[in-house]
């Protein structure tokens, strides 16, 4: 089984996918962290936002480590927004392609299926998944949750600086030429601003064939 998770940003779409994985015994892959690996890469080789160039953000993505993806400094919100721009580049987006299609055709050993969560899982990089979920919720609710996510982590950030920067993400993902973030045809949505995690998981499992 196949499910893909797209959302905006901090709609609680990774802690949704964790949760079917974990319920479902299904493989997980957060694909936003393949974008934040890329441009965590390009902040350590010291490039700004306004330096990437096409070119070396696509080596960055061919050469990706994953072996780095857990490290807490791809949460920051300066990757996220490092991730967005990246995520803009065609070449970008491209090279990472494959190893989502594969994980995906491939889970690592011990499980029948994935679930993929991202922006273009249900659009582009898995179309046939056999079940779609789109999350979303309010600006301010999304906004609250990551400053105090972050703020839990150790992280000094202030509400309306994260808001800002949210919705400057979402509207990047969303403008892009390439696969920008838009519900599938044929996802659900889910709009998280009023439910709980308990509530979330259990309304999209009540769509998961069991
Ligand atoms: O989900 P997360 O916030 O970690 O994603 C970081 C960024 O990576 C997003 O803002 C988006 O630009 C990009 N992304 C993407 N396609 C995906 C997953 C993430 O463009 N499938």
């Amino acid at each position: 089984m196949i499910i893909a998770v797209d959302g905006t940003a901090a709609s609680g779409k990774g802690t949704l996918a964790k949760r079917l994985a974990t319920t479902l015994g299904l493989a997980h892959l957060d694909t936003g962290a393949l974008y934040r690996g890329v441009g965590y890469a390009l902040i350590i080789e010291g490039f700004s936002t306004q330096e990437i160039t096409p070119y070396h953000a696509e080596n960055a993505a061919k050469n990706l480590d994953f072996s780095l993806l857990d490290k807490p400094e791809l949460r920051t919100p300066e990757a996220g927004e490092m991730a967005s721009i990246v995520a803009a580049i065609p070449e970008v987006r491209q090279a990472l392609l494959d190893a989502q299609r594969q994980f995906a055709q491939s889970p690592p050993e011990g499980f029948d299926g994935a679930v993929l969560d991202g922006r273009d899982i249900g659009t582009v990089v898995l179309p046939d998944a056999d079940v779609k979920f789109f999350v979303d919720a309010d600006l301010a609710i999304r906004a609250d949750r990551r400053t105090k996510e972050l703020i839990n982590q150790g992280h000094a950030v202030m509400l309306p600086e994260i808001q800002t920067a949210l919705a400057a993400r979402d509207e990047r993902d969303m403008s892009r030429k390439q696969a920008p973030l838009k519900p599938a045809e044929d996802a659900i949505m889910i709009d998280t601003s009023d439910l709980d995690v308990e509530m979330m998981v259990k309304t999209a499992l009540s769509h998961c064939p069991q």
